[in-house]
Parts: structure tokens; C-alpha cells; sequence
């Protein structure tokens, strides 16, 4: 490649980092005018650049050095500051890069891991354990196993008592010929029986193993899934008999949480239909039965709206020449797609047949931007002067209650929404709304004095509570992220997904709100695993290991009896997917930490023991292994690449298809914000000004 670009910390600022900056040019050819483009998560203060101009629209900046030729076999240098210090993996730096000269746009530049200084040695280690009896996982809650196995062979056949059943018999045929390549004859005999039990609660099943074959009792749909996921996992195959050996066990097992979900992001990065299902699939294998699909934000909007075709037109693509401009990742490229209201319908069968409900999110009022900048005729208020910055650095992300165009948007779209997901339920966002906004708009300035409102906060309640109006009158429950009762307007219907700690669902709850946990510091899969520097994911304050996600205790500070505890409705997992841009990456950030989790979902607290689950997990990797889900090893994975670096050539970035983070730093041990902090944003001395 003719250009490099490196990146390196030059000095540790009391809030922040000095940056120092290289364009190479390694060509014979010289530029009078160039502009490098680049995707950095994190926000370059403005006025601490040692020469030229810096422009940022969320992660895309695009550096101008008016009166700097890029000479020929030479290079530009260029300071910046951060106000973050948080900078401790390669994956933290320049993501991937571009320049544009006079002559020719989008010139490849490649891009060179980050020079972070001091790296943390810490590596974290689990404990030796040996191979459990049974691969089972979530944890049953009652076991006993026999002496002899049962054997199932291409002739066993699966036996339904009525039509209603036979989907998850289908989806149980399915998965044992995908798994163990052993196919149904026609004829046979009747081995795997599924009976309906009155007497059973809704998600429990009972499944025994013995010499007259096996059978799965339930009172749902959902029951015969959890007892086939069981079975799936007791299964042993023995390749040249073709037969499949399952010990003789009986099996009595209920769910401890009636919600289990997992948060997939397809807004930041695009998933294609094939792998949302594969996705679900594999959460049915852990008993996961609420899929919440967060399908707008800042970055893109991924459902067709037959009302409004421009969201997708425009809204789903960004690019250096689009409306959306660049980010995260893939900057040079025509990035993005969506889902149309067909793929959708599948999507939501599919999952169905798995005994998973599929939630749609569509981010209320902030991370807005791609529906703005799709429908600015709709969305922008054009006498708003209000200026904030988001936390992901946007300062055009959030819709205006003041506006009648906002209201006719939301109305459309969110009657499509609601035929589309046949779910009771619509998750709004509702996080994350700027300091700030509104405060400048003559026609909020209005609405507040019709009302009544002395805060933005109002403003922001006013707008939800329309929204919960509009989603009642189409039969469906509001949730929404812990924000969403900012402004106290919406009503104590609506459920609360708590995010930045557990002390926000505790005080939600307090409130009267249900409340579904999703603690950041324990749930959220996009974070790094280890310390090392070349783990994916995010590391800024904190990491999440395989232990950590295991031995989150859902509210563990309240005791048992606490009434509040009642309005725990359950918790979830979230793959925010800002570098999470293959399969490959998903498959390692989400497995085995959400297997972990599904066992704290699943599992009463006093039958998890971390030793065991290890015990149990080892043997359970050959599972994921013959699904080729590419999962982080609990043991060996971290060692392997640190050598794998220290061992090989420097490797461009970019050659590693490395992409941005999601701007995130979590300042305590017990907070979580997804981007830099707001806080330490202090406006800075220029950057020749500063003194070590
Ligand atoms: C969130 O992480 N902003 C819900």
C-alpha cells in the first residue's frame, strides 16, 4: 500500500491521552492536498491539534492539513488529544483509514496497530478442572440418572399426541440431523414420545430416559423445546454404528426466570437473514426465550417501513459519498442493509418454532440519527439551535417533541412495528438522550410553556408517554431502557431494562416499574475478555470474563424475601456490535460467556457452582464444535494470541479486519456508559500549551 498511518500515545494526561499521529506516504508521488479519513472511537478535543483542522461525525474524522504537502517517500505528523485515557487493547486506536487527494478519493491507507505504552500483564486463569458426567447446561433443576443408555437409531421415530406439538418435534429432527448427520426413516419405532402434562407450570418439562425409550412431558410448546434442548445434550454419538446413545436419567426442570433473553445489535453492524437465524438457533440450545432484535440507532435503520421507504433507501447505507457518512468500520465501502417486513415474518416464525419471541427496539428519542437523516423534511425541527454532543459524539440524533413530524413518523412506524412483531411487547430505547438538547427549540420552548414543564427531561417524558398511548392502543406493552421513566410521565406499566447498574433496578423497582436486568458490568458481551492487548472487544475500565459473567447474582444485595424482588421479571445478555462485524467475532464474544449467563437465567441460585459449570462446560464445547461456533476456549484461546503476536511480524490492522469499538468507558466498578464520559469532557488548554 502507498500510505500507512500510525497511531501512538505520545503521554498520559491527568484526563486523558496526547496522541501523536503519522500519515506515511511511501510513494514517489507527492500531494499538495490531501484529507486522511478515519474511524476512532474516541473524541479528538478540537482545539489540541498541533497544525490543521479536524472534522468528527461519530467515529469518522476527517483530518485536514491545509499547509502540509504530503511529499512523496515522506510523512505528516500531527498531535491530538483525547479526553479519555482508557486505551489498553490494539483494537483501541485507528480502526481503518482512507485518504482523499486532489487527484484520486479513497485511496487505501493501511493502518498500524496502536502504540499503547504501558499494556496491563495481568491474564486471567480458571481454575483445573475435570470433565464433567453430563454436558448439561443450563443446570436442570432435578436429576437422577440411571445405570444403562438408551439407543436411538435413523429408524427411532418422534411421536407427537397432537398436530400443535409437531413443530418442536420438527425443530428436534432437525437439530439431531444437523448435529450428528443421523436422518429419520419413514418407519420405526416410536423412541422419543411427547406427552401433554395439565399439571406442569408453563415452561417446566420432565423428560425420562429408560428401557422403554424416551419421553418428554410438558404443558407448552415452550416446555417440549427446553426438554428436546436437554435431550440434545445428553446425546452421545456413536459414528460407526450410526447411533446415538442417551443415558437413562429422569429429569424434573423449571425455568427460575420467566424472562431469558439476549440484546442483538444488527443497527451498528449488519447481520444477513441467515445469521439472525443461526443466531436464535442457538439460543433455543440454552432455553433463551425472548430475542430483542435492537434494529435502529445512530449508525443505521434495519426494517422496512412501507410508509416511509427512505429509512432503509437512505437510512440503511452509509458511505463516504452517502448521506450516512462512514463509521466503525468498513469506511471505505458501501456499508449496510436492512430486513424487509418478508424477512421479518420469517424471522419471527422461525424463532416461534423455537419457543422464542422476538422483540423489536426502535430507539426513541436519541440515537435517531440514520431516521433523520433519511426524512429531514419529517424529522428536522429547522429553528432548533440547540447544541449537544451524544455520547457516541452525534449532534443531530435526537427527534423533537416540538415538531408535528415527529409524531406522524412514530405513528407510522410504529403501526407497522406492531403488526409486524406479534410480541405484546415493543422495546423504545429511550437511553442515552443528550445534555443539552431541546433547550434551544422555539417549538419546544413552546410545548413547555403549554404544559407546564420546567425540564428537557419533560420533554422527553412527553414524547414516551404518546408513545405508550399509541403502543396500548395497538394491544402491546412499552419497555424501555432505565431512561425511559426520565420525565416520570410514562406509566408503571411500562417495563424497565435496567443498564448501568443493579442500583438502577433497584430504584426502578422501588418505583413500581418491572424491571428486566441487563447490568453492563456483568451482561454485556461486547466487552474483552481478557487483559491482554490482543483480545477483541472493548476493555476500559473493566473486563468480563467467562467467571465474571457466571457469577453474576441477580440482585444479590437484596434479601430473599424482598418484595421488590417481585418485580424482577428476568435478564438478558447484549452483544452491542460496533466491532463485532463476522460470525466469527459474534460466535467469540458471545460463547461460552452467554452459555453462562443462561445458566444464572435458568438455574436457581443454589444450584450454581462455578467448578461444576466448568466441569459440565468442557465436555459441552464439543457441542458448539460440531455447530463450528468459534468460541473463545476458556483456557488456551488468550495465551495462543498473545504468542501469536509476540511471535509473528507486525501486522497491519487492517489486515486484520479490526474494527472500531463502540465509544465506551465505564469510570467505576459498578457504571457502565457506553461512551466516554460526559463528565471528564472538560474543555482543554491547546495542545502546545500543555506542560507534562
Ligand atoms: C445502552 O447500553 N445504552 C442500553
Amino acid at each position: 500500500m502507498d500510505f500507512r498511518v500510525d497511531l501512538a500515545i505520545v503521554e498520559h494526561l491527568a484526563k486523558g491521552c496526547r496522541f501523536g499521529l503519522t500519515l506515511h506516504n511511501l510513494s514517489e508521488k507527492s500531494h499538495a492536498n490531501w484529507k486522511l479519513n478515519f474511524a476512532f472511537e474516541c473524541f479528538v478535543i478540537p482545539d489540541s491539534l498541533s497544525q490543521g483542522e479536524l472534522t468528527q461525525v461519530g467515529t469518522f474524522c476527517t483530518l485536514n492539513v491545509n499547509e502540509t504537502p504530503l511529499y512523496a517517500n515522506n510523512h505528516v505528523y500531527v498531535e491530538f488529544c483525547t479526553a479519555t485515557s482508557a486505551f489498553n487493547l490494539l483494537s483501541d486506536g485507528i480502526n481503518d483509514a482512507y485518504l482523499d487527494t486532489d487527484a484520486e478519493t479513497q485511496l487505501p491507507v493501511a493502518v498500524s496497530p496502536i502504540v499503547l505504552g504501558a499494556v496491563d500483564d495481568r491474564r486471567v486463569s480458571l481454575p483445573e478442572v475435570g470433565a464433567g458426567r453430563h454436558a448439561l447446561i443450563p443446570h436442570p433443576q432435578y436429576m437422577e440418572f440411571g445405570e444403562s443408555v438408551f439407543e436411538l437409531t435413523r429408524y427411532s421415530q418422534i411421536c407427537v399426541e397432537d398436530q400443535s406439538m409437531q413443530c418442536v418435534a420438527n425443530w428436534l429432527s432437525e437439530e439431531v440431523e444437523r448435529l450428528f448427520g443421523l436422518s429419520h426413516k419413514s418407519i420405526g419405532q416410536q423412541d422419543i414420545r411427547f406427552r401433554h402434562s395439565p399439571v406442569l407450570d408453563s415452561e417446566a418439562y420432565k423428560l425420562t430416559v429408560d428401557g422403554s425409550g424416551i419421553e418428554i412431558e410438558s404443558n407448552s410448546n415452550a416446555g417440549f423445546t427446553y426438554g428436546c434442548a436437554t435431550l440434545i445434550q445428553l446425546m452421545d454419538f456413536d459414528h460407526e454404528r450410526h447411533t446415538i446413545y442417551v443415558p437413562h436419567v429422569r429429569i424434573q426442570d423449571a425455568p427460575r426466570f420467566r424472562y431469558r433473553g439476549v440484546m442483538l445489535d444488527s443497527a451498528r453492524s449488519f447481520q444477513p437473514v441467515t445469521e439472525i437465524k443461526r443466531v436464535i438457533n442457538l439460543l433455543a440450545h440454552y432455553k433463551i426465550n425472548t430475542f430483542h432484535w435492537h434494529l435502529t440507532d445512530d449508525e443505521g435503520w434495519r426494517v422496512e417501513i412501507k410508509a416511509y421507504p427512505e429509512l432503509t433507501d437512505i437510512g440503511a447505507w452509509r458511505g463516504p459519498t452517502h448521506p450516512l457518512k462512514p463509521q466503525l468500520h468498513s469506511i471505505g465501502d458501501y456499508y449496510g442493509g436492512f430486513y424487509s417486513q418478508q424477512e421479518i415474518r420469517e424471522i419471527v416464525q422461525y424463532a416461534s418454532d423455537r419457543s422464542i419471541q422476538v422483540i423489536p427496539e426502535i430507539d426513541i428519542p436519541g440515537h435517531s440519527r440514520a431516521a433523520i437523516t433519511a426524512l429531514p423534511d419529517l424529522l428536522v425541527d429547522p429553528e432548533d439551535q440547540s447544541h449537544y454532543r451524544s455520547e457516541q459524539n452525534y449532534t443531530d440524533n435526537v427527534l423533537s417533541p416540538g415538531i408535528s413530524g415527529t409524531y406522524q413518523f412514530l405513528d407510522a412506524v410504529l403501526e407497522e412495528i406492531a403488526q409486524l412483531f406479534p410480541a405484546p411487547y415493543v422495546h423504545i430505547g429511550a437511553d442515552q438522550v443528550p445534555v443539552g438538547v431541546w433547550t434551544n427549540s422555539p417549538s419546544c420552548r413552546e410545548l413547555m410553556a403549554e404544559q407546564g414543564y420546567r425540564n428537557p427531561k419533560d420533554l422527553q417524558g412527553h414524547l414516551l408517554r404518546y408513545v405508550e398511548d399509541k403502543l396500548k392502543s395497538m394491544g402491546k406493552r412499552m419497555l424501555g431502557w432505565e431512561e425511559a421513566h426520565f420525565g416520570s410521565k410514562v406509566s408503571k406499566d411500562t417495563v424497565v431494562y435496567s443498564w448501568l447498574s443493579e442500583e438502577a433496578a433497584i430504584n426502578s423497582a422501588k418505583l413500581g416499574y418491572d424491571v428486566i436486568l441487563q447490568p453492563g458490568q456483568s451482561t454485556y458481551l461486547d466487552m474483552a475478555q481478557d487483559y491482554s492487548v490482543c483480545e477483541l472487544g472493548v476493555y476500559r475500565s473493566h473486563i468480563i470474563t467467562l467467571e465474571n459473567a457466571y457469577q453474576y447474582e441477580p440482585l444479590v444485595q437484596l434479601h430473599e424475601q424482598d418484595p421488590i424482588k417481585k418485580r424482577i421479571l428476568g435478564m438478558q445478555a447484549a452483544l452491542w456490535t460496533e466491532r463485532v462485524t463476522s460470525p466469527e467475532r459474534l460466535d467469540y464474544m458471545m460463547f461460552p460467556r452467554l452459555v453462562a449467563l443462561a445458566e444464572t437465567a435458568w438455574t436457581q441460585d443454589h444450584s450454581k457452582d462455578f467448578h461444576a459449570f466448568l466441569s459440565r462446560l468442557k465436555p459441552h464445547l464439543q457441542l458448539l464444535d460440531r455447530q463450528d461456533v468459534r468460541y473463545r476456549h476458556p483456557c488456551q484461546r488468550a495465551k495462543k494470541r498473545m504468542a501469536d503476536v509476540q511471535h509473528s511480524k507486525p501486522t497491519l490492522l487492517n489486515e486484520f479486519k479490526f474494527s472500531p469499538i463502540r465509544i465506551s468507558s465505564c469510570n467505576t466498578a459498578t457504571s457502565i456508559t457506553r461512551t466516554e464520559n460526559m463528565s471528564s469532557l472538560v474543555p482543554m488548554p491547546p495542545l502546545l500549551g500543555l506542560t507534562t
